[in-house]
């Protein structure tokens, strides 16, 4: 990602700029969390790396592909067959059973559906919840949920999984649940993860912090010992 600005058309005329040459480059394996205030431009920079936006100017590469001039039939590609996301709210489809939304990304891959239902169950399994197949998302509790969404964002075997604020619905405990997960998957697996949060607790979890503040990167580097060391630069960029 190299020198990318993102800037969205206001409603009044104009434009508003958002990211300002945002720089920086994520090595396969890594575990990455992404911190800065609300508003300071951490999910369209995710965003731009999940390959669900192009940035206004300046390039990204994913895996080799330069995203910046992609139609959105590529980026889908793209996605697809690099990427698992998973959201805050996630995103489950209410209507299907846990079965079913975790099949959901295999249904784009050309796969047979005995292929598609062994390998889904095996994501299951992953996350403990193979008991619960014939589930509808309302009868699972949050953390739950999320496992399922983490199983469905596992079973396209991506190389990279994107997740905003995984666990900001969810209490710490659960939370911390959710946590373990992700640090396995990075350290068994070699799946490279990226993490918004807003806890500095939960970025811990993480072997590299990039701090956003205003559309720009404030921080970027290993977990500091302390927060402290985001505050005073967040301070010293307010003046
Ligand atoms: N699609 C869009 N169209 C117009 N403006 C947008 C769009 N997406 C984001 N913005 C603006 O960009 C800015 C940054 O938003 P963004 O969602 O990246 O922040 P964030 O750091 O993820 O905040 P939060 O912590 O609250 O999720 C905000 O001012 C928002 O209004
Ligand atoms: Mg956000």
């Amino acid at each position: 990602m190299n020198k990318i600005c993102k800037s969205f058309p206001l409603e009044i005329g104009g434009v508003q700029q958002v990211l300002f040459d945002i720089t920086f480059n994520i090595q396969a394996g890594e575990f990455v969390a992404i911190m800065g205030p609300s508003g300071s431009g951490k999910s369209t920079c995710m965003n731009i790396v999940g390959a669900l936006d192009t940035p206004t100017s300046g390039t990204y590469e994913l895996y080799g592909q330069n995203i910046s001039n992609m139609t959105s039939d590529d980026l889908a590609r793209a996605r697809n067959e690099h990427i698992g996301f998973v959201f805050q709210n996630f995103n489950l489809l209410p209507k299907r059973n846990v079965l079913d939304n975790v099949m959901l990304p295999l249904m784009y891959r050309g796969m047979s559906p005995e292929e598609r239902i062994r390998r889904s169950r095996e994501m299951l399994h992953r996350v403990g919840l193979e008991n619960f197949e014939t589930y509808l998302p309302t009868q699972l509790s949050g953390g739950m949920k999320q496992r399922v969404a983490i199983a469905r964002a596992l079973a396209g075997e991506p190389k990279l999984i994107l997740a905003d604020e995984p666990t900001g619905a969810l209490d710490s405990k659960m939370g911390n649940e959710i946590l373990k997960f992700f640090k396995e998957l990075n350290k068994d697996l070699g799946i490279t993860i990226v993490m918004i949060t807003h806890e500095f607790d939960i970025a811990r979890y993480a072997n590299r912090l990039i701090h956003i503040y205003d559309g720009r990167i404030n921080y970027d580097g290993p977990i500091p010992a302390s927060e402290a060391v985001l505050v005073k630069k967040t301070n010293k960029g307010q003046k």
